[in-house]
């Protein structure tokens, strides 16, 4: 009996090994082929670039650099999200945090996002007019990514609707497509690293990154994220970050600021007070 339960641990110990090595293979392979892929690319970058500014009269050249242009980002987007998810695997993302307008950031993601998939109707509902503390840029990628996989599932409806809400609490953003759905057993894996929904990858291209950098991201900056859907209707992708940290960063930043007035308040008492014995002491 002691025995058995001894060589179930040493097997379990053993698979385990096996799958951390695995993963960092996976790593690895993935760190050389992103970088071998970058070299390539900023070379057909470059020759585009040219080639965009020599042809200028045919037309249908346009349309084909149009295209080769939409591949090129394609590509580049690609091995960013390579090179992030084995970044944020390993613990090495850096979170580069500032104040920021966040609604400012929700309406720059929709615009920008409804340029690029203008067969949908993207709306904004509620902007959230709000500050907080946060890496705008990473911000920006999950609110980009979350939109990424609305429409691509989506294919055969046209609407999209994106939502913010506060409380005193936090702030949360919904991103709410008419698509495709997905099943309550997949729910609960999505936002594993390279997770994908069997049925999807045939239809749908994509490597199972989108999401993991988005749960990444989020736990990065103490907040949650969720998913509400059902198969044939639609999904409401969420995530909310904390106010609480945000707000007392606001109020020390307010104390740093009347200090500092109080301060240069209480310096120039000072020295008008020395100006005031100055000239009067000649009279004392
Ligand atoms: N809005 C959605 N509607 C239906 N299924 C979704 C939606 N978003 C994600 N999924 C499912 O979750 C899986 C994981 O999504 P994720 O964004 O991580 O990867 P991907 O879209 O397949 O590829 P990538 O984002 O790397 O291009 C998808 O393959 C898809 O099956
Ligand atoms: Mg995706």
């Amino acid at each position: 009996m002691g025995y058995t339960i001894l060589e179930d641990i040493s097997e379990r110990k053993a698979n385990e090994r096996v799958k951390v090595e695995t993963a960092a293979q996976k790593d690895e392979f993935i760190n050389i082929l992103s970088h071998e892929l970058k070299t390539p690319l900023t070379t057909i970058k470059a020759v585009h670039q040219i080639l965009e500014t020599v042809v200028t009269e045919e037309k249908s050249y346009h349309v084909l650099l149009r295209k080769a242009s939409h591949h090129i980002e394609r590509l580049e987007r690609l091995i960013a999200d390579l090179v992030d998810t084995t970044k944020l695997y390993a613990g090495q993302v850096v979170l580069t945090t500032a104040r920021f307008n966040f609604s400012q950031l929700l309406q720059d993601c929709v615009s920008s996002a409804q340029m690029i998939h203008s067969k949908h109707v993207i709306s904004l509902e509620n902007p959230i007019n709000i500050r907080i503390t946060g890496d705008r840029f990473r911000l920006e990628q999950v609110i980009g990514n979350l939109i990424d996989n609305a429409v691509k599932y989506s294919p055969g409806a046209k609407a999209l609707i994106i939502k913010g809400s506060f409380d005193q609490k936090n702030i949360k953003v919904s991103v709410q497509d008419f698509g495709i759905g997905i099943d309550d057993k997949n729910i609960a894996r999505l936002f594993e690293r390279f997770y994908r929904v069997d049925h999807t990858t045939v239809r749908f291209s994509g490597m199972g990154m989108g999401l993991y950098i988005v749960s990444e991201i989020i736990k990065k900056h103490a907040g949650q994220f969720g998913v509400d859907s059902e198969i044939g209707k639609g999904s409401t992708f969420w995530f909310s970050l904390p106010r609480m940290a945000d707000d007392e960063k606001a109020q020390d930043e307010k104390k740093i600021e009347s200090y500092r007035i109080l301060e240069s308040f209480s310096s120039r008492c000072i020295l008008s007070n020395w100006d005031c014995n100055h000239f009067e002491q000649p009279h004392a």
